[in-house]
């Protein structure tokens, strides 16, 4: 095998850790040895051994002479676990292939220094885009200390997000519904609007076999989430923040009691101030999140500078309704020219519908 091809394994065993690492990277490894694979492992959840070590506790044969694969270059620090190079180091590894470089300025190329310090051969840059690709949260998350926003709405071949009534279950058909699902156990936070949750009642759940639930949160500003709500009611077993300006500890408490968590935070033009939001999720190690809406949050959110990724489910659906809701409210720009610009989009056939994936380039917005 091709050393490109063990990286693809690598990539491959690193994706198993979906949606159970965070705030920690995905990261996959093999250890080589008489060009056979010897051992795999990788990160398997948060608190548990990293990818290395995963893969040297599994091998075969000693791993003295081998060379090891691995998507991300390894850690030389103390953390949740010791040190990768301490273990390549005892391990006896001839030589060390990694993917993508460490994002942390501050140990970006130290362990690789160690590495070579110590007369191991390292190669670097291996299936970078396909590596770098498993960690854009990570990656987001280690420079801003706030979440990585996706997006996501379902919209209509018209642009429509619910009818004139208001109704939008359902939009897209059972295959997207079941993506969306996926996206939910990957990412660890999802966020509405109180809108959302006065007209749908959601329960913002990952309804997927063996899946993770995302900690809900609400942005209302007045506490008007109403106390018999799905989300209240299943919030002693599901995580639920409401986001709220609301000082009042008599508002506050049915909900406290019911099981959420009430956060506090200042006021932007009289709704919660959204920047504040997204650090106070960072301290709590939400690295990211499924913003799902409504038009009116996805637009201040937008406005905000705080969407990094745009995925919308396109249905070959018509609803027409000149007040029916396009997925992006708020006042909008003046001119097409001044419009948000997206980039690498990507177009995915899901069953009947499409899902149209692109990020969001905010240094295009505006004067920038
Ligand atoms: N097809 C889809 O993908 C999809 C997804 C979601 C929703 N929907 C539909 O969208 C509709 C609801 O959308 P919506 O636009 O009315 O409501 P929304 O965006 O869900 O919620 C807006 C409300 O959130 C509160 N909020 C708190 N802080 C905010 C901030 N910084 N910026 C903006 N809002 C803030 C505000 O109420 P307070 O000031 O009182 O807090 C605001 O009125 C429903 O019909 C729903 O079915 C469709």
């Amino acid at each position: 095998m091709e050393e490109q091809e063990y990286m693809r394994r690598c990539v491959a065993l690193a994706k198993q850790g979906i949606g159970w690492t965070s705030p920690n990277p995905m990261v996959g490894a093999v250890i080589v040895k008489n060009g056979r694979i010897i051992g795999e492992g990788w990160h398997v959840r948060r608190g548990e051994l990293h990818a290395e070590r995963h893969a040297l506790s599994r091998c075969t044969e000693s791993p003295d002479g081998a060379d090891l694969y691995v998507t991300l270059e390894p850690c030389c620090h103390h953390g949740r676990q010791p040190p990768c190079t301490d273990a390549i180091l005892a391990a006896g590894i001839r030589r060390v292939h990694v993917g993508s470089d460490d994002p942390n300025p501050l140990a970006a190329g130290k362990g690789l220094e160690i590495l070579r310090s110590k007369g191991v051969e390292v190669k670097t840059g291996i299936l970078k885009e396909e590596c770098d690709g498993l960690n854009q949260v990570f990656f987001h998350f280690i420079r801003t200390g706030t979440p990585y926003v996706v997006m996501k709405y379902a919209m209509t071949l018209d642009g429509k997000i619910a009818a004139y009534t208001g109704k939008s279950q359902w939009i897209t058909g059972k295959d997207a519904r079941s993506r969306v699902h996926q996206e939910r156990h990957r990412l660890r936070g999802i966020l509405v609007g109180v809108g959302t949750v006065l007209a749908d009642d959601p329960m913002l759940n990952c309804r997927m076999e063996g899946g993770r639930d995302p900690v809900r949160i609400v942005c209302d500003t007045h506490l008007r989430t109403p106390a018999d709500s799905r989300l209240v009611k299943s919030a002693g077993r599901i995580e639920t923040i409401l986001a709220t300006c609301c000082t009042d500890p008599a508002r506050q408490r049915p909900y406290l009691e019911a099981g959420c968590r009430v956060w506090q935070l200042p006021a932007v033009q009289g709704r919660v101030n959204l920047s504040a939001l997204m650090q106070r999720l960072g301290q709590a190690e939400i690295d990211s999140v499924l913003l799902e809406g409504g038009a009116e949050l996805n637009w201040s959110m937008l406005e905000a500078g705080l969407v990094q990724k745009v995925q919308v489910y396109l249905a070959p659906k018509l609803l027409g309704g000149l007040t029916a809701r396009s997925p992006i409210g708020g006042q909008g720009v003046p001119e097409p020219g001044r419009g948000w610009r997206l980039e690498n989009s990507v177009i995915h056939p899901i069953g009947e519908d499409f899902l149209i994936e692109s990020e969001v380039a905010y240094c295009v917005h505006g004067a920038c």
